[in-house]
Formats: structure tokens, sequence, C-alpha cells
């Protein structure tokens, strides 16, 4: 059985990472206009180098939880027949131990030289002074996330998995940012059955087949014991 996972904030919260549209959530208290566009960035660099700098620091205090470690297994179990598609910025999956994790939204431990397009790991601030360890220039770094307006990435590749998996399964997302939230509509359209784990119904929850709903450390490993057997 070839298994397409997307997870998004929801997976991440009981580590302790806030999601972005719950009632605490991140764009609940800040605009994201103002902090996940290039325009922000063009118009006022430092505070969204801040806004990500707190945020990549963040990532110090936090561990992967059950919900991570659930989905290590069954991608070391089921190997290429699984595909683990993230909208999360966080590090979380990699440090559950998953070992291909498609970043749609970028990587809050990856920065980006506009000046000679070279993506490094970054584990400290960033700053307009910031110079890129590879070509040395200095004004060009900036996070590797994708900004409202921009193409996530590896969406071809994401595509033909989608076209071709026997199982799509949402964790955590609310369904309100395309094109990740169409991506059910895509699995079923290819004839995959679908499945929403979720603390509650999403947006998009019309468009599942299936649905579980309640805290993702509960539900994902419960659901990883189904296929695989308890571990
Ligand atoms: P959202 O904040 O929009 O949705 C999080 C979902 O997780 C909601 O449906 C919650 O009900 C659910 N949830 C919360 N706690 C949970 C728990 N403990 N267990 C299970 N589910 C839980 O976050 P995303 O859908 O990931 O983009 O947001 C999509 C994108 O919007 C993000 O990648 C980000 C944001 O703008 C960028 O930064 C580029």
């Amino acid at each position: 059985m070839r298994i397409v996972v997307l997870t998004g904030a929801g997976i991440s919260a009981e580590s302790g990472l806030s999601t972005f549209r719950d009632p605490d959530g991140v764009w609940m208290k800040m605009d994201p206009i103002k902090l996940a566009t290039p325009e922000a960035f063009a118009a006022d660099p430092e505070l969204v180098q801040g806004f990500y700098n707190a945020r990549r620091a963040q990532l110090r205090e936090v561990e992967p939880n059950a919900a991570h470690l659930a989905l290590a297994r069954l991608e070391k179990e089921l190997g290429r027949d699984f595909m683990l598609v993230t909208q999360n910025v966080d590090d979380l999956h990699e440090r559950g131990g998953s070992r291909e994790v498609v970043h749609m939204h970028g990587q809050l431990r990856q920065a980006w030289c506009r000046a000679c397009d070279a993506r490094v790991e970054w584990n400290d601030d960033l700053s307009s002074a910031t110079a890129c360890p590879e070509c040395g220039a200095a004004g060009h770094m900036r996070p590797d996330i994708v900004w409202f307006g921009e193409m996530p990435y590896r969406m071809e590749e994401i595509m033909r998995t989608l076209d071709t998996c026997d199982l799509f399964v949402a964790i955590g997302t609310s369904g309100a940012v395309y094109p990740a939230a169409g991506f059910v509509e895509i699995a079923a359209n290819a004839g995959a059955e679908t499945l929403e784990l979720n603390l509650q119904p999403s947006d998009g929850t019309v468009f599942f087949d299936s649905h579980r709903h309640g805290p993702a450390t509960e539900i994902v490993p419960a659901f990883v014991d189904e296929i695989l057997g308890p571990a």
C-alpha cells in the first residue's frame, strides 16, 4: 500500500509550537501580511528576520512527540511506498527519526542566499548584515521559508505521488492554505482512500472519506499501529 501523509502545525502543537489559526495561533496575534510575504521582507527585513529568528530559537526548546515518532516508524517499515510531506518549517519530523521529509513550505533551519542561490543549514540568527558562507555577499540572506505569494517546493514530485497513492492522510492541518488544502481532492480523484486525523473537523473535512478526531499524540500512533501492528 502506497501512503502519502501531509502534516501541518497541529502535529507539533503538543511539542509546544503554536499552530497558526487556533484561538492562540500565530496568525491570530500577528499579521501574516506584515511577516510572511516577499513584500513584507522588502519593506522591513529586520522585522521579518526577527520573527523567524525567534521561531528558529524556539526549536531548541521543543522535542518531537509520539506522533512524529510514529510517522518515522511508518517510513522505516514502508520505505519507498511512503511519502511524508509537511507544511511545517520546524525540524521535529527529522528529530523524530524521519529521513525523507518533503518540506513544501521550506525550513527554519535553512537559509537562502539570494545573491548566489545557495541554500545552507542555519541555526543562528539572520540579519540584513549576514554574509553568505558560500559566496561571501552580505545582505542577501533570507530564511528559506515559502511566503504567501511564492511557489511551494517540490510540487511536481508531490503531485506525481498523489496520483499513484492508495491512501492519503492529512494530520493536524486546517485545510485553509492551498495548494496543500487541495491534495485530498487530487488523491481522491486518482482513486485513493482519504483519511483526516485532526483535533477537530478541519475546513476541508467534507473531502475526506473518514476522520479521526483527537490529539495527534494519541490518534497518529493508533493509526500507525493499525497499519503495521503494535510497535
Ligand atoms: P493551522 O494553524 O491552520 O491548522 C492547525 C490544525 O491543527 C487545526 O485544524 C487544529 O484543529 C489542528 N490541531 C491543533 N492542535 C492539534 C493536536 N494536538 N492534534 C491534532 N490536531 C491539532 O496550521 P496549518 O494547517 O499547518 O505557512 O497551516 C498551513 C500553513 O499556514 C502553514 O504551513 C503556514 C501558515 O501560514 C507558512 O508559514 C508558509
